[in-house]
């Protein structure tokens, strides 16, 4: 066991807003968007809110219970609580893998924002500017990977900076405003968004079920969605909730960060696709969807310099929290099995994705190749393989405490079903039946 002592949350609420800020992030506002797009809009939607009520809820108590039980690392976690020799270790490193993957990507996205906010602070997205100008702005920086590396460098000393001075004073502060913010500014985006002309149309894409649109590729993008946003199936979860204390109560601090995190990304859907409509972009544009319809939608708003600062500072202090948290991740895990200094920790391992994700600014199939290996294959396999730890292997005792005297005492049995079947069993026929595998493996086409 580590000898440092572990730094505690002051309590659960500060635990709730942090969490929900390690997972209110890019993949809500940037992600979320584009993948609903590119799948089709209604049908994405419906299974994604099925999975994060049945898969994404029971798998975030279940990896919170294991930090809070073990008070341990997502790879000493499983040494803890089964034996040092314990196989399922190999889910913590599986994690520890899946967070440089992430953070190298991610930050290079982050990136984008900082530039984007640079240009909002020189003007570029007030009134009497046109949207071609937009699109120029992001044809320019994605077509230069100098300045994508350039601002990848920068968003990555933010974060190791951040990391560098440990998990309370780091976080818990900036989560405090942040929050009530990035949600502020959506609202109010969402109400001149569906004032617009076409409106309805971006609705209509949300919201009216067309299910010939749902495919084995839709249904692994959105339980790729769902584990991305919330943080899911790489011990990042796991983590936050090795710093709660005794008395923090697990389930209702899960359902809370769920809650936030599927509203904010909503949001973000309802402020960008009547923008979308309106404004004649095609849905299925790709990463850059929020880069190129909101700064254009900024310019008709009177007040569009400041909104869109307001928006682009918003989001890029949100991708700042998340990736804090898929640095944590790493730093946490050499600190604690390898007692490594947290400060030579997180400069370290800073450089290293910094390196890994310069990749992307260079070529976008090597960044597509990226993203798809963290949300489609490795975080889905972390899931799985810690709901079966939790479901099987944790004394049932330890779950059930955390259950008994709540309000969710009820729901225990159900919780044990979801993470023991239900999610193992889903996660597994997604996979199979994506990959192609099912159909060889039982000779039917998928
Ligand atoms: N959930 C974050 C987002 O939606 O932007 C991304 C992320 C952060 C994924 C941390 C995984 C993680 F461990």
């Amino acid at each position: 066991m580590s000898t440092e002592p572990r730094g505690h949350w002051k309590s659960r609420f500060g635990f709730i807003l942090a969490a929900a800020g390690g997972a209110v992030g890019l993949g809500n506002i940037w992600r979320f968007p584009y993948i609903v797009g590119e799948n089709g809009g209604s049908a994405f939607l419906i299974v994604y809110l099925l999975l994060i009520l049945f898969l994404g809820l029971p798998v975030l108590i279940g990896e919170v219970l294991l930090g809070k039980a073990s008070q341990r690392d997502p790879v000493g976690a499983f040494k803890e609580l089964d034996h040092p020799k314990s196989p399922w270790q190999t889910i913590g490193f599986m994690g520890v893998l899946a967070a440089f993957v992430i953070l190298s990507f991610y930050s290079v996205v982050a990136g984008w924002c900082i530039e984007f906010l640079w240009k909002a602070v020189s003007g570029a997205f007030g009134p009497g500017n046109s949207p071609d100008s937009v699109k120029q702005i992001f044809g320019e920086l994605t077509g230069s990977p100098v300045l994508q590396s350039w601002y990848h460098g920068i968003f990555m000393v933010m974060t190791v900076g951040i990391v560098f001075a440990g998990v309370q004073k780091g976080l818990q502060r900036w989560c405090e405003i942040l929050m009530p913010a990035l949600l502020i500014i959506l609202v109010l985006l969402m109400v001149f968004s569906l004032s617009q002309k076409g409106a309805g149309e971006g609705l209509k894409f949300l919201l009216k079920p067309d299910f010939s649109k749902l495919s084995p590729k839709v249904i692994l993008d959105a339980m790729g969605q769902c584990f991305f946003s919330l943080s899911l199936g790489m011990g990042a979860m796991l983590t936050y909730g090795s710093y709660l204390r005794k008395e923090d109560g697990v389930v209702s601090a899960a359902a809370w960060v769920v809650a936030m995190d599927t509203a904010i990304a909503l949001l973000a859907g309802f402020v960008i696709f009547p923008i979308v409509f309106s404004f004649n972009v095609e849905p299925g544009a790709g990463p850059g969807l929020v880069f190129v319809t909101l700064p254009a939608a900024f310019q008709q708003m009177p007040a569009g310099t400041i909104v869109s600062i307001g928006f682009f500072g918003l989001l890029l202090a949100a991708a700042l929290t998340s990736a804090i948290s898929l640095l944590e991740v790493i730093t946490a895990y050499f600190v604690d099995e390898f007692k490594m200094p947290r400060h030579m920790a997180s400069i370290m391992f800073g450089v290293v994705c910094f390196l890994i994700g310069v990749g992307c600014a260079y070529s976008d199939k090597y960044f597509g190749f990226l993203d798809n290996l963290a949300s489609n294959y490795l975080l889905p396999l972390g899931a799985l393989f810690i709901s079966l730890f939790v479901g099987w292997k944790l004394k049932p005792e330890i779950a059930k405490a955390e259950f008994e005297g709540t309000v969710y005492a009820r729901l225990f049995g159900i919780w044990l079903i979801c993470v023991r079947v239900v999610a193992p069993v889903l996660i597994a026929l997604v996979f199979l039946n994506a990959t192609g595998l099912f159909a060889k493996l039982f000779g039917e086409g998928s």
